[in-house]
């Protein structure tokens, strides 16, 4: 194996998957103009650089929720590891742990979330799903909490999942002897099979679409975890999580999953770092590819990116170590852009470095 980018780390994964699979990971809701768009609107920001600057030395560390990763990229939570590699996601913990950074765990996930944070020498924070069972959302709450998550992080772009038209034509379910262990003591082992894809499926019958900025301060009220808000894409919305009390918003629109020609991420942060201007804590996800997309969503007003399907990828591929290269590849190009750009910390990115 040779992968010395992200996308060829795609193209492994792709020869190493079952079609099911890789179209479940890498695809995009609709007619995929959002998956698209995520990466292309990095690609029309331009650098600007400084010269004859000391970078013989460089500071990659960032610090989110106080708590220092060694560079500023975290594990964005993803469901169902498992359908990539044997070992789910206590493979790709480890490689979160071992990398200096935080791993978000899905609710989704296919291992329990004790064995996830028993596996990982870092931070585990838990992204939840909130069920219609407030009694089911309560005790993933305390469970992540009494496991040692150090955050929760609800998702508010989802109260129904996304038309992956590739998953309906699969009609996506997981295969025999994989489920969703966070939620065993609870709910059936398996996804439903009674709908096109199990997993919209699932989303309909179980996950709860009347939620508002109540049920955010209910959770708030419930745990002593800080909360992040995850899948805000306006100034509206990110104002409003400041108000509720969220600790910290996730500037997505879920990779391009949920709505289909919504705008690109990137393109949402500057509007929502200047009107939040340091009143919650930012971090964004969809589209990142390159070092060079991290010192733009860093200059542009974020803490840290999240990074989601090239996790997936170096896990496809070669399981814990595939993960760890995938997160070395992205310290290596972010260090490399820093250099070149005339920067020597990541507190020293701003705006300036954008034409
Ligand atoms: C996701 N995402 C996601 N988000 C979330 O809050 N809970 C989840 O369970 C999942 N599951 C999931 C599965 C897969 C296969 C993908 C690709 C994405 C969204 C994820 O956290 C993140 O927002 C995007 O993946 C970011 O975009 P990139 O990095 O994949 O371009
Ligand atoms: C997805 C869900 C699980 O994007 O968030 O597939």
């Amino acid at each position: 194996m040779n992968c010395i980018s992200i996308s060829d780390f795609e193209k492994t994964a792709k020869e190493k998957l079952d079609k099911t699979a890789y179209d479940y990971y890498s695809s995009g809701a609709n007619e995929e103009i959002t998956l698209k768009e995520n990466t292309e609107a990095f690609k029309r920001i331009f650098l600007k650089y400084r010269v004859l600057v000391d970078v013989s030395k460089r500071d990659l560390s960032a610090e989110v929720l106080g708590t220092k990763i060694s560079m500023p990229v975290i594990i964005a939570p993803t469901a169902f590891h498992k359908l990539a590699y044997s070992e789910g996601e206590t493979a790709t913990a480890r490689a979160a742990g071992k990398a200096g950074t935080i791993m978000i765990l899905s609710t989704l996930s296919n291992c329990a979330v004790e064995e996830v944070v028993k596996a990982s020498s870092g931070e585990i924070w838990f992204q939840l799903y909130v069920f219609k069972d407030r009694e089911i959302t309560r005790d993933l709450v305390r469970r992540a909490e009494s496991a040692g998550c150090k955050a929760i992080v609800l998702t508010v772009d989802a109260p129904f999942l996304g038309l992956r038209e590739r998953d309906v034509r699969n009609k996506f379910n997981l295969p025999e002897g994989i489920s969703v262990k966070n939620l065993e003591p609870v709910s059936k082992e398996k996804l439903p099979v009674k709908y096109d894809s199990g997993i919209a499926g699932y989303f309909s019958s179980n996950l709860d679409p009347s939620l508002t900025w109540k049920d955010a301060e209910w959770l708030k009220s419930i745990t002593s975890l800080p909360l992040l808000v995850k899948g805000i894409s306006c100034k509206e919305d990110a104002l409003l999580s400041v108000k509720h009390g969220a600790d910290g918003i996730v500037v997505s629109n879920h990779g391009g999953r949920q709505l289909d020609t919504c705008r690109a991420s990137i393109d949402a942060l500057p509007e929502i770092s200047e009107a939040v201007s340091g009143q919650t804590e930012i971090l964004m996800d969809s589209g990142v590819r390159r070092g060079t997309d991290i010192f733009k969503a860093i200059a542009l007003g974020a803490k840290a990116v999240l990074t989601g399907r090239p996790v997936i990828w170096g896990l496809a591929a070669d399981g814990e170590n595939g993960v760890s290269s995938v997160l070395e590849i992205f310290r290596n190009e972010f260090d490399l852009a820093m250099a070149l750009c005339g920067c020597d910390s990541v507190k020293k990115i701003s705006r300036d470095f954008i034409v």
